[in-house]
């Protein structure tokens, strides 16, 4: 049993991480917390809420965080994940309430608790990450690893940026946050656009199709969610699943150290997770960064966890 937070941004494909940590008996989730992202912090809790409550689960709190980046502006992405964030979907409004610990707060109290049993997944901005690090500087040794969703390395052919030409949405929307993280001392694993962009690793049509075909609740809410982006990007790459992914089956992704910097400065590639790929560079390894996925079982457990619900 791996003990963790999910820091997330719902969000379609949070949506759908939520979905797979919750239907995952490898995983206790001992908490979400919410950060600006994709939506504002307010809709991103709202949501996190409204897809536990029809899970039916109502004992895992959900940690309101940060509603702004450290330095930059919010910096939502409606156009993608739609008005709500969760697409087509319309869940009732939530009973369940925020609770009353901040996201930083309810990380640094089950780091305490936990130790290294805990593992944070990042699937959003790393705002709360950031912050929870200059609230206790211990964080790094306290847990046991953080897991994000983000960046673009260029170790495959797919290691280009979303958000811009070279930078991922996650990194880019708060890059002093991101280049605090990946400066900090954790055991870092990585799981980059090099991947989940990956044809063999996303939601194809025709997956989408079988989902959609389903007259169950799981399928009616996933096709909801995810029918506007698979039309327009020919399908949807499953970026924040394969997150939890990782933690659930560390088989599934191979992972290969590199040192990796943030980009704070260029006009053209602030929020860019420079990567030393030089033969030999004895600059310190900071990042364990996905380099290759068995598409074949990720998709299944995707499928079977996800989409027909463990
Ligand atoms: O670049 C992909 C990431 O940005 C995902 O986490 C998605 O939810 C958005 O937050
Ligand atoms: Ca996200």
């Amino acid at each position: 049993m791996r003990h963790i937070i999910l820091d997330t941004d719902p969000g379609v494909d949070d949506a759908l991480a939520i979905l797979l940590a919750l239907s995952s008996e490898e995983l206790q989730v001992e908490a979400l917390t919410t950060v600006v992202g994709n939506v504002s912090q307010e809709k991103a809790n709202r949501n996190a809420r409204r897809i536990l409550e029809f899970l039916g689960v109502e004992d895992v709190p959900v940690a309101p965080g940060a509603e702004r980046p450290l330095i930059e502006e919010p910096r939502p992405a409606e156009d993608i994940h739609g008005p709500e964030g969760l697409g087509q979907a319309k869940l009732p409004e939530p009973r369940l309430k925020p609770d009353e610990r901040s996201a930083v707060e309810l990380i640094v109290e089950k780091a305490e608790e936990l130790g290294g049993e805990l593992t944070l997944i990042a699937v959003g901005p790393l705002t709360n990450i950031a912050l929870a690090y200059m609230a206790e500087p211990r964080l790094p040794e306290m847990v046991g690893e953080l897991i994000i969703m983000g960046g673009a390395y260029g170790v495959t052919s797919h290691g280009f940026g979303n958000a811009s030409p070279v930078a991922e949405f996650n990194i880019w929307h708060d890059p002093e946050a991101a280049s605090i993280v990946f400066k900090a001392g954790f055991k870092l694993k990585a799981v980059g656009l090099d991947v989940t962009t990956d044809p063999r690793n996303r939601m194809s049509p025709s997956l989408f199709r079988e989902i959609e075909a389903l007259e169950t609740p799981r399928g009616r809410l996933i096709s909801d969610l995810c029918r506007d982006l698979v039309q327009r990007f020919n399908g949807l790459s499953l970026h924040d699943p394969l997150a939890v992914a990782a933690a659930i089956d560390p088989s599934l992704i191979e992972f290969k150290a590199f040192h990796v910097d943030v980009e704070l400065r260029g006009e053209y590639t602030r929020g860019m997770t420079v990567t030393d790929r030089r033969p030999g560079s004895r600059a310190p390894v900071n990042v364990e960064v996905a380099v290759d996925v068995d598409s074949e079982r990720f998709l299944k457990l995707f499928m079977e966890r996800v989409v027909y619900g463990g």
